[in-house]
């Protein structure tokens, strides 16, 4: 079964195909960094109005590079939420009218269940995926731990009580004056530091919770301590030294934390692996201490299917049909979409 995916939450026009939830065909995603970057985040309104532009050609495109036309599509998925009302309802209505206009049934997708089957696709090991399994979903919008039981059984067990992950590594990255997104941006200057300032990591022992806000305003002192007379002084040298290692102290204390606490609660909860999605996971060291630290198998999309696409909301809307969870329907957007 071929499947078309549409995925317009938030900054990202993604249209994604892929032939039976699992092997990826084409994945399209047009990025709007340039714009938001100047504001060091996302303009809701300006996103919604570039999702306009963009998502005729995203559509043709992924459609031109899959060598497909209309009439191999099976079915198409949309995110429906959670995610930016005007970026929703773009993506929504465009797949209504494809929909109804071609003849072509339509489901609608949980976004961040999207970012979890992400792990189904192009991914050799998918045997080995089996239930339960722990997911942690890491993005700017959310930082979620959800017990996986099966097929459309989640718990979430944890969440975020202040920033999501990804909200904090952007937060940080401009505290220290680096570019947007920040997480990035955070992974490659604090690739040239071996050095750490003493930082805290809050656990929130008691809870499957997570707190970042502790980390960002530590790192806003931090900055205003060490680094405001190095640029008055123009000691430009020791400021890129210190910025490096505040983003190096700042990234292991995240990462350490999100490793950490999905390990302990994974065996806890008896699971038989970790699924680790969202933008987040596109961090390096995230990835490397999850996977070298875990005694359950991980499973990790690559990169460019743990940022927002297309691709695994094609996949997600194959296991929903193909589980009889959904059925095809005229959709409306649904900004606070819970699990
Ligand atoms: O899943 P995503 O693409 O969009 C949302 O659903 O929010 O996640 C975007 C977030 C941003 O906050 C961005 O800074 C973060 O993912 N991110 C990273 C990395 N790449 C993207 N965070 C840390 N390290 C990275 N390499
Ligand atoms: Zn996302």
């Amino acid at each position: 079964m071929i499947i078309l995916g549409i995925e317009t939450s938030c900054d990202e026009t993604a249209v994604g195909i892929v032939a039976d939830g699992t092997t990826l065909i084409s994945n399209v995603i047009e990025k709007q960094t340039d714009i938001h970057s100047e504001y060091g985040g996302i303009i809701p309104e300006l996103a919604s109005r570039q999702h306009m532009k963009n998502i005729s050609n995203a559509v043709k495109k992924s459609l031109i590079n899959s060598k497909l036309d209309w009439s191999d599509i099976d079915m198409l998925g949309v995110t429906d939420g959670p995610g930016l009302a005007g970026s929703l309802i773009v993506g929504v209505n465009f797949a209504n009218g494809l929909s109804s206009s071609l003849g072509i049934p339509l489901v609608g997708v949980n976004h961040l269940e999207g970012h979890v089957f992400a792990s189904w696709i192009d991914n050799e090991n998918i045997n080995e995926i089996s239930f339960p399994i722990m997911c942690l979903i890491v993005s700017g919008g959310h930082t979620d731990l959800v017990k996986m039981n099966g097929y459309n059984d989640y718990e979430l067990l944890g969440r975020t009580r202040d920033d999501a992950a990804g909200e904090a590594f952007d937060k940080a990255a401009r505290v220290l004056g680096l570019g947007f997104p920040g997480g990035p941006e955070i992974e490659k200057v604090a690739a040239k530091s071996n050095e750490e300032f003493l930082f805290p990591k809050a656990y929130m022992k008691g809870t499957d919770d997570f707190s970042f806000s502790g980390m960002k305003t530590a790192l806003k002192n931090l900055a205003d301590k060490e680094l405001n007379n190095l640029y008055e002084d123009f000691k430009l040298d020791n400021f890129e030294f210190t910025v490096n290692k505040i983003a190096n102290s700042f990234q292991n204390s995240m990462v350490e934390v999100l490793a950490k606490k999905t390990i302990d609660i994974s065996i806890r909860e008896k699971c038989k692996g970790i699924i680790l999605s969202g933008g987040v996971a596109a961090n390096t060291i995230l990835r490397d201490v999850l996977k070298d630290s875990s005694p359950l198998p991980v499973f990790i999309p690559p990169k460019i299917l743990c940022t927002d696409n297309g691709a695994m909301i094609a996949s997600c809307t194959f296991f929903k049909i193909r589980e009889k969870i959904s059925k095809s329907l005229f959709l409306e957007p649904i900004p606070n979409k819970s699990w």
